[in-house]
């Protein structure tokens, strides 16, 4: 049964509570958690009218393009967008529009670490969130809901509230902080059963109205028990807390497979024996080259932040730790793979399979591949590589941002250019190369033709495989020099 979402806000200027359908909702930035997201809804709401906004109107044009080349590939993803797309789901250049005609404006968009200014390297870069409600505050003709979706600084909803109220005449705003637990790779998955959602709001009767009407939404298909109302902060700090507790674990296992390395015990004999524990659990114990992905590293920088700017330097220092541990990990893999090439690798072709942070998404935000490749390049290897999803415009750029990033010339950036080749097949890949670096679990680097595979590579033919998701006793009749993270 499609049910009444009921607008009942308390807001000042009103002087009783009215009952109203929402019709329409906004979200700006249709990204990786925006496109997902409202899709979802979509399906699920179908009463609601659906808006998704972007300033960048190549991906706009890219959701409304081709299902086949969506701008962020999930499972699940497409069919649900044939579905809802031109139904009830929209995708759109036009912001102020947009803005103004919906109830409720989810605010998606990305927040990066800050690259200059105070808190640099650290910080969130809060310029597309403030831009976002610069424009409500511009373009809104009515009082609306404005959702954070955005993994925001504890206290982000005050400052937003801020440029609202001091930008607009005399409008109603509730800020409600809903931050997105969903991970990539599985995320259509994880928005049908999310594990809990969280909905933060001021504890005034309107905040609790404003809280009210987004759980009406999640209800469609959330169980009652999984919603979670909160305040506002309590939002805020559980999205980074949740963020940094996921990144320990790996970096826990991580450093653990360096001992295992060191004293022959095996990582994932290890980790099956922690993760028995039921108070431990099993998930996020698998070790590996180290995490990427857009929010992990970002999101600990940023609680290290936080805590330093309320004088917390412990507390920072222990949280900044998982940073340090998981490039010490991508370190430790780059020099295993030049230490078995003979301490050189100029003018040798390594192949790097995979490049996106995970498998089953074509997001390579933060992948270790990049840095990993960079190791090589500087050190003059010719590096070849395939990713089934990332696309070859995306692996260039991805790399000319951390060339940029690191201050290299342009000399050095046009060399490191011609180092580096991209196929669309794992075959072209690796033939001639010397040695194979797995980088992300795909599924399909499991189950390649390994003989085959070997007997195109220069020998000795070493594999290392970043994500242990190779059989070991499989390969090892075809080269020796196999090695694995924690074994
Ligand atoms: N990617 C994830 O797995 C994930 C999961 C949970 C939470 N988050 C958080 O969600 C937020 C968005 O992440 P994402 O991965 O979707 O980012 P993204 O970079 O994929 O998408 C953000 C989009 O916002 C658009 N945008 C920025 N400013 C805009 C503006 N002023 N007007 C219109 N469009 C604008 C950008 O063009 C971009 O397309 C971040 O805060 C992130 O930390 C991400």
């Amino acid at each position: 049964m499609v049910s009444e979402i009921r607008y009942n806000l308390h807001l000042g200027y009103l002087k009783n509570n009215f009952f109203m359908k929402i019709k329409s909702i906004c979200c700006i930035g249709a990204g990786y958690v925006g496109g997902p997201t409202m899709a979802v809804i979509a399906l699920k709401c179908p009463h609601i009218n659906v808006i998704v906004v972007d300033n960048n109107s190549e991906k706009i044009n890219a959701w409304n393009g081709s299902l086949e080349k969506l701008p962020v590939y999930e499972p699940g993803l497409k069919n649900i967008i044939k579905k809802v797309r031109g139904r009830n789901l929209f995708f759109s250049n036009d912001v102020d529009n947009s803005i103004k005609k919906s109830e409720i404006i989810f605010m998606a968009v990305n927040t990066p670490t800050k690259k200059q200014g105070s808190g640099a390297g650290m910080a969130a870069d809060l310029t597309y969130v403030e831009a976002c409600a610069r424009k409500i505050a511009e373009v809104s003709t009515s009082d609306k809901i404005i959702v954070e979706k955005s993994t925001l600084p504890v206290r982000t909803a005050e400052k937003i509230k801020e440029i609202l109220s001091e930008n607009s005449s005399g409008l109603k705003f509730e800020i409600i902080s809903n931050p997105e637990f969903l991970a990539e790779g599985t995320a259509i998955e994880d928005l049908f059963k999310s594990d809990r959602v969280l909905i933060g709001g001021d504890q005034t009767d309107s905040g609790k109205a404003a809280v009210d009407l987004i759980v009406d939404i999640y209800k469609n298909w959330i169980p009652e028990n999984k919603i979670l109302k909160t305040n506002v902060w309590s939002s805020e700090l559980s999205k980074l807390a949740s963020n940094a507790m996921l990144a320990q674990r790996i970096s826990s296992i991580n450093s653990l497979s360096a001992l295992c390395e060191k004293t022959g015990a095996d990582i994932d004999e290890v980790s099956l024996a922690v993760g028995m524990d039921s108070r431990i659990g099993k998930e996020f114990l698998k070790a590996s080259v180290g995490f990427g992905g857009s929010c992990f590293k970002k999101d600990i920088l940023n609680l290290v932040y936080l805590s330093k700017y309320y004088g917390l330097d412990d507390v920072a220092r222990y949280w900044n730790q998982v940073i340090k541990i998981n490039n010490f990990q991508k370190s430790r893999f780059s020099k295993k793979v030049i230490d078995e090439l003979n301490g050189t690798i100029r003018n040798k072709k390594i192949t790097i399979l995979g490049w996106a942070f995970k498998k089953n998404t074509n997001d390579s935000r933060e992948s270790a591949a990049i840095e990993i490749a960079d190791t090589f390049l500087n050190e003059g290897a010719n590096i070849s590589v395939y990713d089934p999803m990332v696309r070859e415009k995306t692996i260039k750029e991805d790399m000319k941002e951390l060339w940029i990033n690191s201050g290299d010339s342009h000399d050095q950036i046009v060399s490191k250019s011609k180092q580096i080749n991209i196929y669309n097949n794992a075959e072209l890949a690796v033939n001639g190369s010397y040695c194979v670096c797995i980088i992300t679990e795909w599924d399909e680097f499991r189950d390649y033709d390994w003989e085959n595979l070997i007997k195109m590579m220069k020998k000795p033919s070493i594999i290392m495989d970043g994500r242990n998701i190779i059989n070991k006793t499989l390969i090892s009749k075809y080269t020796k020099k196999f090695y694995s993270i924690g074994k």
